[in-house]
């Protein structure tokens, strides 16, 4: 990540108020968006679109810090049910705009993603995060992960992209996120399937992210036929 895109030196609002985030889109081109879907999570996504692991076109994922929604979008085309989320009014409305121009089918819902309506708990087969749990401040990591998990079906995937910047950026957002971070805040909930660093980043960002499949740990197991395939039936990959 260049430092254009550390937000910090720029601005000392509160990024956990929804007007730090609102200026940038208000400004027009917030400096974290890119402009499509990140190549790894479009990878990372691939054997769910096969279907693969019975993750079939029409289960329900959630886009929590969608921003514009190149992710939510890619989803949508893809056959996925997809609920994104932000709390940015200007992302909100841009997000929709391209919707409607685009004539998909996408949940976009105005939230802060902590403060959920009750209707989303349970209600998610993925979660597919890409720069969202380092814009949170990090005193709020515990809480996102158990958030997350809440908001996710027994067994449940998250798939997330996350930024590792260098310890110059320690006053993001971004805030830094090693796999170290990774492994502390959400292994006592989920198990880590796989963890990478991907070869297929955004050029400025290479060799600085790393691309997790988590998955929901549940003891009591298999609820609907579309976990199945997680559990005892030889599944490969994530
Ligand atoms: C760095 S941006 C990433 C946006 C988008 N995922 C992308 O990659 O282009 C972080 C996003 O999270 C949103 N966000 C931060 N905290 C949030 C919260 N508590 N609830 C909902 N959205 C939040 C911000 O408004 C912003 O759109």
């Amino acid at each position: 990540m260049e430092l254009d895109e550390n937000l910090a030196p720029t601005d000392s609002a509160d990024p956990a108020d929804v007007g730090f985030w609102e200026k940038h889109y208000s400004d027009g081109a917030p400096p974290w968006d890119q402009g499509l879907p990140a190549p790894p999570l479009v990878r990372g996504l691939e054997p769910f679109i096969r279907g693969v692991n019975m993750l079939s076109s029409g289960a329900t994922v959630l886009v929590p810090g969608c921003g514009f929604g190149h992710e939510a979008m890619y989803l949508a085309r893809c056959g996925f049910c997809v609920t994104a989320v932000d709390f940015a009014p200007a992302a909100v409305d841009g997000l929709r705009r391209r919707v409607a121009q685009a004539g998909l089918e996408l949940q976009v819902i105005e939230s802060d993603f902590f403060a959920l309506p009750e209707i989303h708990r349970g209600a998610y087969d993925m979660v597919v995060e890409h720069t969202c749990f380092c814009a949170i401040p990090p005193d709020r990591r515990d809480e996102y992960v158990q958030v997350m998990s809440g908001l996710l079906r027994p067994r449940g995937l998250l798939l997330g992209l996350f930024f590792d910047v260098d310890d110059t950026m320690k006053n993001g957002p971004p805030f830094p996120t090693t796999s170290e971070d990774i492994h502390q805040h959400f292994e006592s909930i989920f198990d880590i399937v796989t963890i990478e660093k991907p070869h297929d980043s955004f050029d400025k960002r290479l060799g600085r992210e790393w691309l997790a499949c988590m998955r929901l740990r549940d003891s009591n197991m298999i609820t609907d036929p579309l976990h199945a395939g997680y559990s005892n039936h030889g599944a490969t990959g994530p």
